[in-house]
């Protein structure tokens, strides 16, 4: 039998885990884990890049742990854990290190978007993150990461170290591919309908927690920035209606085309309305379960503990790969 195709995935652990999150990635996800060799980590030291305050970032960490298992992640098909009970991601991200150059990395439009909204604190990390990135992915010989547009240049980031690798020493990493959806790889912010939904966005009326209330749900769509022509359609001079026509089409699995033909001369009103509906009853089972999650601590760090100690056996097979191919003496 062929040897399944192994998934890799994570999400950085700040404010809320969102909509988009959950439209661009963890979809994806959801469909994968039945078919693949799954690792879902929650990127808690992708996160350190920028200060969190300890209490609150071991909360929120927590938090989306739950989520991740709320939303359907199931520990029997998936490796969930948290990236930083993992050590060999940061020890393969110094070797990586070694195998990228400033200038790729300086050139990543991330790093230079959050250098410009963090003056205060352009750290060696922010600048690393991608190759911390590369170390998750290529530890576990991925074949495929299910990711959000936004993660594309980081994805080829890590193909062209994967390749420099191989190519310097000899096969060490398989070279993974993104996997990026066709239709809803950005959902955008519901007060910019422009801009990205952002999870660390301090405007809470532009993105949609998964766990938020049916009420916070409607309300924030009715106030979703759109334009003033009256009719449903998706186009490019109508940002703010077809986002929503695409959350829409994502979270009931209808065609965007069947949607804006059904809702074309209904108004604005009464489509919020349905898409408020809509989303409200594709997250209201993970908000329940979330609850329900939330409340057993000892469950969700067994979970987590399991996680990691079934990563750890592979990521240090790859590591050790690694380390004598570079040369270092053996242990
Ligand atoms: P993060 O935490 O910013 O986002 C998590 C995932 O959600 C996707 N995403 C979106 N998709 C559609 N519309 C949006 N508005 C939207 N916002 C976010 C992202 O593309 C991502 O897939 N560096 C990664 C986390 C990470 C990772 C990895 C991913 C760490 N290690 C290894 C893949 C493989 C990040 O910051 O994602």
């Amino acid at each position: 039998m062929d040897k399944k195709k192994v998934v890799y995935s994570g999400i950085q652990p700040t404010g809320c885990l969102t909509l988009g999150n959950y439209i661009g990635a963890v979809s994806n996800w959801l469909t994968m884990q039945d078919e693949y060799d799954c690792l879902f980590s929650i990127a808690d030291l992708h996160a350190l890049t920028v200060r969190q305050v300890p209490a609150d970032f071991r909360k929120t960490a927590l938090r989306f742990f739950a989520q991740y298992l709320a939303m359907g992640l199931d520990p029997k098909k998936s490796i969930l854990y948290f990236q930083s009970h993992v050590p060999q991601h940061a020890e393969l991200t110094w070797i990586l290190n070694c195998f990228t150059y400033v200038g790729e990395a300086s050139r990543m439009t991330q790093f230079k978007d959050k250098s410009q909204k963090h003056l205060d604190n352009v750290n060696m990390g922010l600048m690393d993150y991608p190759v911390l990135m590369a170390a998750d992915i290529l530890l576990y010989q991925s074949d495929l990461v299910p990711v959000g547009g936004d993660q594309k240049q980081h994805l080829e980031l890590t193909r062209d170290i994967a390749m420099r690798f191989n190519n310097l020493y000899s096969p060490t990493f398989v070279v993974p591919e993104a996997y990026i959806p066709k239709q809803g790889a950005k959902i955008c912010s519901l007060a910019d309908p422009t801009a990205k939904m952002s999870k660390s966005d301090p405007d809470a009326n532009a993105t949609i927690s998964i766990i938020d209330s049916p009420e916070e749900i409607i309300n924030k769509i009715k106030r979703a920035v759109t334009d003033s022509e009256p009719h449903v359609a998706y186009s490019e001079d109508k940002p703010g209606i077809s986002n929503l026509l695409t959350i829409f089409s994502a979270v009931t699995g209808r065609g965007i085309d069947s949607l804006a033909d059904e809702y074309r001369d209904k108004g604005y009103a009464a489509f919020k309305s349905a898409v408020g509906e809509a989303v409200v009853e594709k997250l209201r089972p993970v908000r329940a379960e979330f609850e329900r999650l939330s409340a057993d601590k000892d469950y969700l760090m067994s979970v987590a503990r399991e996680g990691a100690e079934r990563a750890q056996r592979i990521a240090y097979k790859t590591l050790a790969k690694v380390y004598r191919k570079v040369g270092l003496v053996e242990r």
